[in-house]
């Protein structure tokens, strides 16, 4: 069955899902995106996700092309049309059509919204088989990381150094040596003092919905937590990683450069946030 997609207004098979060449994500990269997991026809986190495409495109004084709740029913339809229940929505927005110049344009284009679907397996019932290798490498992006934008080249090619390095993602740290983000989602680790810890928010890391979420089931476990940064030493010194993104769900790092974490094995905190989030994607 071939893909539809959604351009504009109009469900399209992929093949014809085109955009102009002048269209402003194409030139200046000048957009933003949302990817949302899908689990037996249900958007995971939706509501956190909605919260940040809007705040996303506020951000960067975008139109509006649609609500939430009209968003949401194209969204579906999508889904419907292309028989996928469980998998990855991409929602990507841009400034639109325009003739090239770095100024917004005037009169103001249409915003132009493409949607995909695909298929995305239900996560495993159990972490052995969902643990991964990572690299570290200095942060070299932009110092708006809060914003969604689909600017990703410093990600990109930290997700490739990683590939090449038989690694799945990238952990970046900034100048000061405090570890930011992955490439492509959130930062966790419990240290040898047995707290758990990710970054706070500010412009340096993107408000994971994943992380939002996740947040609720720290406390619900009653964890020993805290929100600040922490350095690549500390890092290193783990004795858990886990990542968490829309795509990656509560993933446990068990490699970082090729040095095992602690025992080499899924730790224990990560198993049961693990845990709760099956739960949760399973109550919806
Ligand atoms: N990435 N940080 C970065 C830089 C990300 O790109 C992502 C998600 C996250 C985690 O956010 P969330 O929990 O809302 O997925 C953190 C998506 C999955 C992507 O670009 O494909």
């Amino acid at each position: 069955m071939a893909r539809i997609a959604y351009v504009n207004g109009r469900y399209l098979p992929l093949t014809d899902a085109t955009v102009n060449i002048e269209d402003r994500g194409y030139q200046f990269g000048d957009g933003i995106y949302e990817v949302f997991y899908a689990y037996r026809g249900r958007l995971m986190d939706e509501t956190l996700h909605f919260a940040r495409l809007e705040r996303s495109r506020g951000e960067i004084g975008l139109a509006s092309p649609m609500g939430a709740a009209a968003l949401r029913v194209v969204i579906h339809e999508l889904m419907r049309r292309n028989r996928v229940e469980t998998g990855l929505v991409y929602l990507q927005l841009t400034r639109g059509v325009a003739k090239r110049d770095h100024v917004f344009p005037g009169p103001v284009p249409r915003p132009a919204l493409t949607i995909t679907v695909r298929p995305k397996p239900e996560p495993p019932e159990a972490l052995d088989g969902w643990s991964a290798g990572a690299i570290t490498l200095a942060d070299e992006r932009w110092g708006r990381c809060d914003i969604k934008s689909i600017n990703l080249l410093p990600n990109v090619l930290a997700r490739e150094a990683a590939k090449q390095a038989v690694a799945l993602e990238a952990i970046l740290f900034d100048k000061a040596g405090m570890v930011t983000e992955g490439a492509s989602s959130s930062v966790w680790i419990v240290g040898a003092d047995n707290v758990l810890r990710t970054r706070g928010l500010d412009q340096h890391v993107l408000p994971g919905c994943t992380r939002a979420a996740v947040l609720e089931d720290v406390a619900t476990e009653g964890l020993d937590f805290r929100e600040e940064a922490f350095s690549l030493e500390a890092l290193r010194q783990a004795r858990e990683v886990f990542i968490t993104s829309a795509t990656s769900f509560v993933k446990p790092i068990t490699a970082l450069d090729g040095v095992p974490v602690g025992n080499g094995a899924p730790g224990l905190i990560a198993n049961r946030l693990y845990a709760r989030y099956l739960a949760r994607l399973k109550e919806g």
